[in-house]
């Protein structure tokens, strides 16, 4: 995820502060920094690659600022290259910013900027708003009307910091994006002068600072020697200051004691940033683009770990649509290849860089075949590579075991399948539940009471995880989740398929964990699993929503709020990941980093 800096009143000590601002957001994940510092004159300098390579250039230069911006960017439109870095500029080099979140409707702003005369040098969505802003500057507008007028232009997420030559200090506004304004030495709400800091982030600024205003949706602020909060109306907003009470240390997982537990939690944003411009709830309609014009007469999808999960999720998808649709490890695809005819080759990879992904991407090339990915990493080799890329937008994930890209990737891959291959009647029933889904994970998130069930049964010798169609892929992920993190062995059956083998090791202390979903034949067919392991002694845990007699045989029930089917994998899945994180907490496993993984497996 991008992250924002900004500071004034720091004297000669500009820009090492917003430099050292980025340092503190590096573990946001970037791919490209800059900084725009304001003197007589706005300069810019940036870079891709890591904050190393901007220090190199900036190295011999005397920058100095009154004030000044910085950014880490995590690319969304166009690949990570020094110019898509930020900050933006106006034609004039006058206005600069940095952009955190997507402009939905940026092309249509920059249609129109580009038919005034107005020349990008970035594929960016973000550089639109320096450009509009420079159109109201040029027509009479004072930068700060023009700041917020060009805001009151845009749609999607954002939390932007500009700065206008001439013009004392700094702008910010926000929607649906973090920005937090810290009070330095000699700064207060009535003062004039002293210290501000603007972030994305407390620990972007926490060392100098641990008085906070958190800025609001839909609110102004001006950071010029004092701090002026309005609305967009312009009407003045009293704000309340906050103290921070972590370290700078924590600050990094806000709050939470690790970076997996933190991106659980992210999961409704990331989804409702899979899903922004992409469903229209009243017409049912979904878009992605040039994508929904691919008419494939089958699908093969190719993947590794959770993201194969992700795979046999999207085969059952496709194939429940009519078209031929299968999922292969990637690792084997090669060792017999399926005939390729007219097939769509899918391949699904947070990473955009998976080793095994890629080289069975590349077999199918080679063979004449069309491909597609399905990631979370603009410019990764996978999105350059393959015919297509839809990403999912779950922004950066530290933590090693994938938690909200599969949620991203369950998310992204209905829009694939409702855009390709689904009829309209399938559409309006799942783009519903889709524009639920954020909201529906929150509440999970509130009340869930997986850590119970964790404290129960953690020390039991195996768990085991079952499920049926959409469910059977998140029983796989529910094992492996909890395999990964915790070192405890668990494994994942189609709920069908335990009465073929694995029923032999069921007893009292292997707990099943069962997914159960909606009252319909799966649901009794499941519940008709459940009874199979009670009788042999099993603990049973339900995920389920409450729709079939399943709770009934249950020691615990790990409850989902009612969905769709497909929707509802990706509930259960929040359980479960709550289940494996607990367990390996209580345990005092390296959750982030757990023994002998890494987060991108670039070898085969
Ligand atoms: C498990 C996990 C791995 C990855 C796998 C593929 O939590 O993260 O199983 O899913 O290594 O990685 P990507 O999706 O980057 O191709």
């Amino acid at each position: 995820m991008c992250g924002i800096i900004g500071c004034i009143g720091r004297g000669s000590d500009t820009l090492d502060t917003l430099v050292h601002g980025l340092e503190k957001l590096e573990y946001r994940g970037y791919d490209s920094a800059g900084v725009g510092l304001l003197d007589t004159e706005i300069v810019v300098c940036k870079a891709a690659g890591e904050i190393s390579e901007l220090r190199k250039k900036l190295e011999g230069q005397s920058i100095a600022g009154r004030a000044g911006i910085g950014h880490t960017r995590w690319s969304t439109h166009g690949p990570p290259t020094d110019a898509n870095a930020h900050p933006h500029s106006d034609c004039t080099g006058e206005v600069v910013v940095v952009h955190n979140g997507i402009i939905e409707n940026y092309q249509e702003l920059r249609d129109e900027l580009e038919a005034k005369g107005h020349t990008f040098t970035s594929d960016t969505d973000t550089e639109v708003v320096a450009h509009l802003m420079e159109e109201r500057i040029t027509e009479g507008e004072s930068p700060e009307r023009a700041f917020r007028g060009t805001v009151q232009r845009l749609e999607g997420s954002y939390a932007i910091a500009a700065l206008v030559e001439g013009e004392e200090g700094l702008f910010a506004a926000r929607n649906d994006s973090p920005l937090v304004v810290g009070l330095g030495d000699g700064a207060d709400l009535d003062g004039d002068g002293g210290q501000f800091f603007l972030a994305s982030d407390v620990p972007a600024f926490r060392d100098f600072t641990d008085r906070v205003i958190y800025l609001e949706d839909g609110e102004f602020a001006r950071l010029d020697g004092g701090l002026k909060v309005t609305t967009s109306e312009g009407e003045l907003v009293s704000k309340a200051v906050h103290t921070v009470e972590w370290d700078a240390e924590e600050t990094g997982k806000s709050g939470y004691d690790h970076f997996m537990l933190k991106e659980i939690h992210e999961q409704p944003r990331a989804l409702r940033q899979c899903l922004r411009g992409r469903v229209e709830e009243q017409t049912a309609t979904v878009d992605i683009g040039d994508i929904a014009d691919l008419n494939p007469s089958g699908v093969q999808f190719v993947a590794c770990g959770t993201s194969y999960h992700a795979a046999m999720y999207g085969a059952q998808l496709i194939r429940n649509a009519g078209v031929p649709a299968q999922a292969f490890l990637a690792s084997e695809y090669a060792t017999a290849p399926p005939p390729l005819q007219d097939d769509l080759v899918v391949g699904i990879s947070q990473s955009g860089e998976t080793a095994d992904t890629l080289s069975a991407l590349r077999e199918a090339s080679g063979r004449g075949g069309e491909t597609f990915t399905l990631t979370n990493t603009v410019g990764s080799t996978m999105d350059r590579e393959c015919d297509h890329t839809l990403f999912i937008y779950s922004g950066p994930e530290i933590g090693v075991a994938a938690t909200k890209t599969f949620a991203g990737q369950l998310t992204a891959l209905n829009l694939l399948s409702l855009a390709t291959v689904e009829s309209g009647r399938q559409r309006r029933a799942v783009v519903p539940a889709l524009r639920e889904l954020p909201g529906d994970v929150q509440r999970i998130l509130d009340s869930s009471s997986a850590e119970e069930v964790a404290e129960y049964y953690e020390g039991s010798r195996s768990y085991f995880f079952i499920g049926r169609g959409y469910q059977y892929p998140v029983a796989l992920e529910g094992a492996l989740k909890l395999k990964e993190i915790s070192y405890e062995h668990a494994e994942g059956f189609a709920a069908g398929e335990l009465k073929h083998g694995p029923l032999a090791l069921v007893d009292e202390d292997t707990p099943v964990f069962a997914m159960v979903v909606g009252d319909g034949e799966e649901a009794s067919k499941t519940v008709g699993n459940i009874k199979e392991v009670e009788a042999r002694g099993a603990p049973v845990v339900v995920v389920t929503d409450g729709q079939s007699d399943a709770e009934r045989y249950a020691d615990h029930v790990l409850e989902i709020p009612e969905s769709h089917p497909r929707t509802a994998a990706v509930l259960g899945n929040v359980q479960l990941q709550l289940v494996a994180y607990h367990i390996a907490n209580r345990l005092g496993r390296s959750i982030d980093k757990p023994r002998n993984l890494a987060k991108s497996v670039t070898v085969e």
